[in-house]
């Protein structure tokens, strides 16, 4: 696992084209939150020195105010798991999205704050691209250079009314510009979406006054060449999401089956037995006042006993299982995203052998980095991508990916909590990237990223009649750590049934 790390870590320097000396890796590999830490340092760092030094490490740790996200060892009642009865499998935290209460006072001032921060992430990877030649701040551009390159964040995109050319808006931390993107061109093919950070390469016209064409654009992405995290031993991890414990629409006895299977009593017991994580995408309970009248669906009405409710039922899951758990719009955190960890008010009533994490979070998984993010965002990107729909999220999930972002769009419905950092960019490049929210079920590959809409515990609702969503229900997704590769069970009519591999 250390290597596996130490590899992820000089590849993310790489990424920022930086080079990182050998005793500055060692003492980064010692910190708890080595990929948090390289991000700070990555913050610091400036684009002067090449090189990554032990002494900047030492610097980014003394300022640390406060070391480490809670994990979840420190909730009272949680401690780590006693009866596991081979080596435990390693887990290791890589990042939280949560980082903590805005700095900024004022509002404006606070979001201000968490937009620089998005567009400094965004542009270090941008930056340095063979694409993207001539790279100037927008104040210094000069139409009579006749090209140039500028890293922007998209405020605005019209269509001009007789040719439907778009006229492409963005902002950088210098000014404004407004560019024209060719209706036909390859720089129109994917659709800019609010707030996402973009590189332009631009093409300036002869005659005065005309605003510049666009010739290319460039998106932060997944590299397409970077060390891939794969597990060394045997290792298997199944996913699911919204379980929505609480909801009179709990599938209780496909979780009952679901239960059976991860003991060894149900069908399949080697591939039960090879299963040492499971991973949770949020809607943990289905929480109280979500939704108008939401009082008629539950089946416990109490926040609290809800949550107890969850602990009864996870438990009841060996507890040689790493359980990793993150909230999602119905957990009883604040819903401003990024959402923090479970309180240890609630947290205390689960298992020992759950990791409480925030929502999104980062972790490796035998060497293998997993992102975790709810999904509410699908709210926003699915009215904002064309063809895009709840039955087929992987196409947002690829997208998130191409914008190394999980919710960009300000002011719809997905809140974004005005945090110093933007705790919502996709850094590093992960190899599984998991999400719930949208109740269906769906999985595909982007340059080597396993993207996977993990399915819901809870039958349909009226709520979601009314919006049309149509669940796909009880399956679970088991992920060979060593390969990547998925297999899915179906347990949506009871005893699991294999749905094959990837579907
Ligand atoms: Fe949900």
């Amino acid at each position: 696992m250390a290597g596996a790390l130490r590899e992820h870590l000089v590849a993310y320097f790489e990424e920022h084209r930086k080079l990182i000396e050998a005793d500055a890796l060692q003492l980064l590999l010692s910190d708890r939150q080595p990929l948090a830490l390289s991000r700070e340092l990555m913050a610091q760092a400036g684009e002067g020195s090449p090189f990554v030094t032990r002494e900047m490490v030492e610097e980014a740790l003394a300022r640390r105010a406060s070391p480490m996200p809670r994990p979840a060892a420190a909730v009272p009642g949680l401690a780590p798991n006693a009866n596991a009865r081979r080596p435990a499998p390693s887990f290791e935290l890589l990042t939280e999205g949560f980082t903590g209460p805005p700095v900024a006072t004022q509002p404006i001032a606070a979001y201000g704050a968490l937009f620089q921060s998005r567009y400094r992430a965004l542009a270090r990877m941008l930056r340095g691209r063979p694409d993207l030649p001539n790279l100037r701040p927008i104040r210094e551009l000069r139409a009579s250079e006749g090209g140039a390159s500028v890293i922007g964040m998209v405020s605005g995109v019209r269509e001009t009314a007789q040719r439907h050319h778009l006229i492409l808006s963005v902002d950088d931390e210098t000014g404004a510009l407004e560019a024209l993107v060719p209706r036909d061109s390859p720089a129109a093919r994917i659709p800019f979406l609010p707030d996402e950070v973009v590189g332009l390469k631009l093409a300036f016209a002869k005659e005065p006054g005309r605003i510049p064409r666009v010739a290319h654009v460039e998106r932060p992405d997944i590299p397409t060449t970077r060390p891939m995290g794969r597990a060394s031993t045997p290792r298997r991890v199944i996913f699911l999401s919204d379980l929505h414990v609480g909801s009179r629409s709990f599938l209780g006895e496909s979780w009952a089956h679901l239960v059976e299977f991860l003991r060894g009593r149900g069908p399949y017991p080697e591939l039960a037995a090879s299963i040492d994580y499971v991973v949770i995408a949020g809607d943990l309970v289905d929480g109280i006042g979500v939704y108008p009248r939401q009082e008629r669906d539950l089946a416990i009405p109490d926040v609290v006993e809800q949550y107890a409710e969850l602990g009864r039922r996870l438990s009841e899951m060996p507890d040689r299982l790493t359980v990793v758990a993150i909230p999602g719009n119905h957990d009883a955190v604040s819903p401003a995203e990024p959402q923090p960890a479970l309180p240890a008010n609630l947290a205390f009533q689960l298992p020992p052998n759950v990791r409480i994490l925030a929502n999104p979070s980062t972790f490796a998984l035998s060497g293998v980095v997993v992102e975790a993010y709810h999904g509410r965002s699908f709210d926003d990107l699915i009215p904002a991508i064309p063809k895009a729909s709840y039955a087929r999220p992987t196409e947002v999930m690829r997208r998130m990916l191409e914008m190394r972002h999980l919710a960009p769009i300000y002011g719809d419905r997905t809140p974004l909590a005005p945090l110093p950092r933007d705790g919502l960019v996709i850094d590093p490049a992960p190899d599984i990237l998991v999400t719930g929210h949208a109740h269906t079920y769906g999985v595909d590959r982007y340059r080597g990223v396993l993207l996977l809409n993990a399915s819901t515990w809870q039958a349909e609702t009226e709520y979601q009649r009314m919006r049309n969503i149509s669940p796909v229900p009880a399956r679970a997704a088991v992920v060979d750590l060593q390969s990547l590769a998925l297999v899915t069970l179906d347990f949506s009519a009871g005893r699991p049934t294999v749905g094959g591999a990837e579907s």
